[in-house]
């Protein structure tokens, strides 16, 4: 099939990189025209475990290529698929303009039927108006689809080749049928491509977001009980788990979920619903429980240093939202580096995959590492904010003699408590105790 992507961000890049390697022509298009010369060159803008290996391959294979010229991106395109950015606007709610523009432009270059499909998170109603920009500006035949995409950074390779289910709102015949060809490649292991109107489809995204936000920030809770009543959050996790009903997944406390989606998706979501006169309570106690729950660390700093960090220097390991991305949007440690900084501390960092992104957003504000040793050098303690495998199982000696001192926070719990206890480490995480 040939297809177009519109939007080259981390979403389109994924879509149309996954959907060359079953065999379509994809051409992505996308304004930057810096960015598109990158891609033309097998330069990949994003760090995406896996992806680069499809990237060259398909570019190679010229079945994946890059333009800025949208008309001839869309011009034998079966199926254009717009996967655009939807920021949120002051008031929280999806800000539209990027993809009710690119729309626009679309429906003014098209000459035969084309299935549009929406891959942006999008509030409900947004197909509706989507179909409206094209029946204002052209005659020609189209179908709008809703294909919300379930795919989590450092996993989004797998995540599209092998989904847990495809959503497609339409109730378009001829667009379910192009649809149904065009995902049954990577449903084969027997996983449903679900049919459903583009509403449900469109709020199905949300609803699948606010759901594991609230999955998470029910844990954090419980975490947080656990430590006042000395009870292992761990253990509750596996308790809780073992029922298929509640399931093992997404049960981990931590320090709040951070990335470019779950924040934005559940404010949107609570928006999206006063609009509507309904007060989506369970959703405001989310967001407030989450923005306590992202410097509860620092609390745990402040308490230890008797609620002074003047001249206090901390290391810190762990920049990115999550591990095995350089995505530092919403990340915890950043607001543990804002309220260390306020408090009168200073901190140096490291994270595997995030240090330019760190650099380019706080400059001399902090210090930085080469690596999570180095880190280390007259730290007053570590703080640890993101779950890499590589602060998995440190040499415990070798940080002792760089800090001088066995104090470390933990924000993941990384580490055994019993082994911590006889290492003769202060060591302090989530949600437990002996
Ligand atoms: C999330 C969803 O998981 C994807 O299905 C969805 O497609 C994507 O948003 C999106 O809307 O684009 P992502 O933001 O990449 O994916 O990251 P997740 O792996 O879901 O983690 C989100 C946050 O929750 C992270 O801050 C993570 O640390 C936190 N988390 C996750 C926990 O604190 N505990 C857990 O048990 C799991």
């Amino acid at each position: 099939m040939k297809i177009a992507v519109i939007g080259t961000g981390y979403v389109g890049l994924v879509t149309g990189t996954c959907l060359a390697e079953t065999g379509n022509e994809v051409i992505c298009v996308d304004i930057d025209q810096l960015k598109v010369e990158k891609m033309q060159h097998g330069i990949i803008p994003i760090y995406e475990p896996g992806l680069d290996i499809l990237f060259l391959r398909n570019i190679s294979q010229k079945r994946l290529s890059f333009t800025t010229d949208l008309a001839m991106a869309i011009k034998d395109a079966q199926i254009i698929f717009m996967a655009l950015p939807t920021p949120p606007g002051e008031d929280g709610t999806a800000d539209l303009s990027y993809i009710l523009g690119a729309a626009a432009d679309v429906s003014k270059l098209i000459t035969s039927y084309k299935v549009i499909v929406n891959k942006s998170t999008v509030p409900v109603g947004t197909a509706d108006k989507v179909k409206a920009v094209f029946e204002a500006n052209t005659a020609v035949e189209v179908d709008v689809v809703s294909n919300p995409e379930f795919l989590r950074e450092g996993v989004a390779v797998e995540d599209f080749m092998k989904p847990d289910r495809v959503v497609i709102g339409t109730k378009s015949e001829k667009a379910m049928k192009l649809m149904t060809d065009l995902y049954a490649p990577y449903v084969r292991s027997g996983n449903p491509i679900l049919f459903m109107d583009e509403k449900s489809s469109e709020l199905t995204k949300y609803a699948a977001n606010a759901f594991l936000a609230t999955k998470i920030t029910f844990m954090n809770e419980i975490a947080n009980l656990c430590e006042l009543v000395h009870a292992d959050v761990d253990a509750v996790r596996l308790g809780i788990g073992s029922d298929d009903r509640i399931g093992k997944r997404f049960l981990f406390p931590g320090l709040g979920y951070g990335g470019s989606c779950f924040p934005k998706d559940v404010q949107a979501l609570s928006k999206s619903a006063e609009e509507h006169q309904y007060n989506f309570q369970i959703l405001k106690a989310v967001m407030t429980v989450n923005e306590k729950q992202k410097t509860v660390l620092v609390d745990k700093v402040l308490k230890y240093f008797k609620g002074n960090l003047k001249g206090k220097h901390f290391a810190l390991w762990g920049l990115a939202f999550k591990p095995e991305t350089d995505d530092i949007r919403e990340a915890p440690a950043l607001y543990i580096i804002n309220r260390l900084l306020l408090n009168g501390a200073t901190v140096t960092a490291f994270d595997p995959e995030g240090m330019n992104n760190i650099k380019g957003l706080l400059g001399d504000r902090i210090n930085y590492a080469n690596n999570q040793y180095e880190a280390l050098q007259d730290a007053d303690a570590l703080l640890i904010a993101t779950e890499w495998s590589v602060f998995r199982n440190p040499d415990f000696e070798k940080m002792e003699e760089i800090m001088g001192n066995k104090v470390i926070f933990d924000g993941r719990n990384l580490y055994d408590l019993q082994k911590m206890v006889d290492l003769g480490y202060y060591y302090n995480s989530i949600g437990r105790s002996l």
